[in-house]
């Protein structure tokens, strides 16, 4: 199986994780499989070496798909809760329905008991908030906007700065550009969230 990972880690099926097609990954548990070869690498093009697999997950819906092809895309939904749900969605390929709603009401419950908290205390300061990535190929900072990332910051108890800002894209090799990022990032009661494309 070729699967989101995330997803795979609260079902406790990483085990059966075969195959990947990217090393673009944050877990330290599949990295290590990948490293004692438990995973191993695909190459997307490979259709051949896809059909070996029971299911591969893709959020690419647009690619010509094999038979075993699942399409995946918790990433058009526009909350976080919404995202989070598509693992009930794995949970049935992997016959842990019930496991899977498990962990999505155990993650839905934990949320809405933070953002409530927020929610109810009143304060007069709110830390303003900005995702930010940046491409190194080329040297673009950007704000980014998804909806879930706004809603993060929302229910989190802070404002998004999206509405103060006109500009999306910061080109570091372009003087004017970098002048007015960094003016930007000079006003100091600012928070950014970094993330890296
Ligand atoms: C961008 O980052 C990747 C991954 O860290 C690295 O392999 C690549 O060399 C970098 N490219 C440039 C232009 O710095
Ligand atoms: C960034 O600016 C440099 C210098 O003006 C330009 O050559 C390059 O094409 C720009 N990159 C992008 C992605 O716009």
């Amino acid at each position: 199986m070729v699967y989101p990972i995330v997803f795979g880690q609260l079902l406790g099926i990483l085990g059966s994780m075969k195959g990947m097609t990217s090393e673009s990954v944050a877990s330290q548990c599949v990295l290590k499989l990948y490293q004692d070869g438990g995973i191993q690498m695909i190459d997307r093009g490979e259709t051949q070496q896809l059909a070996q697999f029971a299911a591969h997950f893709v959020t690419d819906t647009d690619q010509t798909q094999g038979c075993n092809f699942a399409n995946f895309v918790p990433f058009g939904e526009e909350t976080p809760l919404q995202r989070a749900e598509w693992i009930k969605f794995l949970g049935v390929f992997a016959n842990l329905e019930s496991r899977a709603n498990q962990v999505y009401d155990a993650v839905k419950q934990n949320y809405l008991c933070l953002s409530k908290t927020v929610s109810s205390q009143t304060r007069s300061f709110k830390p303003i908030a900005a995702w930010m990535q940046y491409d190194n190929v080329s040297g673009v900072w950007s704000f980014t906007k998804e909806t879930y990332k706004l809603k993060y910051v929302e229910d989190a108890g802070g404002e998004n700065i999206d509405k103060s800002i006109n500009k999306i894209t910061y080109n570091t090799s372009n003087p004017d550009d970098l002048e007015d990022l960094h003016a930007i990032l000079c006003v100091s009661y600012r928070v950014f969230l970094i993330m890296k494309v």
